[in-house]
């Protein structure tokens, strides 16, 4: 079958590469990809947000399956405009997609259906908010509600950091916060499968979500990620599904807005040692998924077709024991505005290093030369019998790379090191 991928990151990129090795796929289009995936398939210009057009290429390619890597059409309900045209999509509804689409949803959610998570507050004027916040103290946590690219977080240290927060974010009209209490312990990443009332949990994965060495800067897209992530026990994961995935999903399914997709639960791993909901994504972290490909045995455009087809009680899912860590490479500046089109010397010879696969993430190609063209710019992925081995690996490779206007964390994996 033809199969049309959307987006154009690292985590596309490792999609790409594990869905052009299935058997089931013919011809791979992306939109609107990068210089790494354009080696996986063919890159297509089109304009993810012009629904109909989406449909038409669809239909001009005799796409059997679209699947929707990043979470703005989803919200957008592109897979919704796919379904009514009769194209299968894989990802949620833009009903369902509010599961990251709003914290508030999420979190009105999670008081009907008793999910943990940390208690919380909804407002859309800055004056009760400045006063709730007043009354709870920080450190203390800002959210907005809607889609922000992963920047509309405020983890605040101090009272005046969360009353910035609270201004910058409901500046307009239409804006909402959700001011939550802070919480302690160890953050992780779960993936399920889900086909609307199956949920099939993939293989764990931790990030590091700050900019600098020691989980210190700004928050960012995801600095590193590795799998399998050591705080997530099988005794962990099964409270995980049982107290938070499933109840969710049945609660989406009951309101007559079943789950199909990636349910991405960002986790806080307490000192109690109880998991609690951060917040939920509806779709493959970034970079997780560049650690979670290379690991994943089976075919994952079957399993995607049996979550669009609602057949995941028959499938399972074989992982490789190995472990993988990525390490990111971005450049100078990132998560703060970046200069595009630095040239990347040397890749192929980094990527010829054992086991190592570099993914693309903000490239494009000049003739012969890869250029970067974002903020986060390459994965780099290590495979290695522990996580140990792993990250020797991502650093020989990121090391063997010629790009002065990149930078890296040296750190990744620390804390997985440390048990
Ligand atoms: N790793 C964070 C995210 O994908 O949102």
């Amino acid at each position: 079958m033809n199969i049309l991928l959307i987006g154009s990151g690292g985590r596309e990129h490792a999609l790409a590469w594990a869905m052009a090795e299935s058997p089931l796929c013919e011809r791979l289009y992306c939109a609107p990809g990068n210089a790494g995936i354009a080696c996986e398939g063919e890159t297509v210009v089109l304009d993810v947000a012009d629904h109909a057009a989406v449909i038409a290429f669809c239909r001009t390619m005799g796409i059997g399956l679209v699947v929707v890597g990043n979470e703005a059409p989803l919200v957008a309900g592109l897979v919704d405009d796919l379904a009514a045209a009769g194209v299968r999509a894989f990802g949620p509804t833009a009903a369902a997609a509010r599961l990251e689409g709003s914290k508030a949803f999420t979190k009105a959610l999670c008081d009907e259906t008793g999910i943990p998570t940390a208690a919380y507050a909804r407002f859309e004027a800055v004056e009760p908010a400045l006063a709730y916040l007043r009354a709870q103290g920080a450190p203390i946590v800002v959210k907005y509600d809607g889609l922000a690219a992963g920047k509309g977080v405020v983890v605040a240290q101090t009272l005046p950091e969360a009353e910035n927060a609270v201004r910058a974010m409901l500046a307009g009209p239409q804006d909402v916060v959700v001011i939550e209490a802070f919480m302690e312990g160890e953050e992780a990443s779960f993936f399920a499968l889900c086909d609307g009332t199956t949920a099939l949990p993939l293989a764990s994965a931790q990030d590091h979500k700050r900019a600098f060495d020691g989980d210190q800067g700004p928050n960012t897209g995801g600095m590193g990620a590795y799998s399998p992530a050591p705080v997530l026990t099988p005794d962990l994961e099964a409270r995980v599904m049982a107290e938070i995935v499933e109840p969710t999903l049945a609660a989406m399914a009951a309101r007559g807005t079943p789950f199909v997709g990636v349910l991405y639960a960002g986790l806080m791993i307490g000192p109690d040692g109880a998991p609690r909901l951060v917040e939920y994504n509806v779709r493959l972290g970034d970079p997780e998924a560049q650690a979670l490909m290379p690991r994943l045995l089976s075919d994952p455009v079957e399993a995607m077709l049996a979550a669009c087809d609602g057949r995941l009680s028959e499938v399972t899912l074989a992982w490789r024991e190995e472990a993988a860590l990525v390490v990111t490479l971005a450049t100078t500046g990132y998560p703060g505005a970046v200069e595009k089109g630095s040239e990347i010397r040397n890749l192929e010879a980094a990527a010829a290093l054992p086991g190592v696969r570099i993914f693309h993430a903000g490239t494009k190609r000049d003739g012969d030369r890869i250029l970067a063209n974002g903020g986060r710019v390459l994965s780099v992925v290590g495979l290695g019998a522990d996580i140990a081995e792993a990250r020797a690996r991502a650093y020989a490779a990121v090391d063997a790379i010629d790009w002065p206007e990149g930078f890296c964390r040296r750190d990744i994996g620390w804390r997985a090191l440390a048990r």
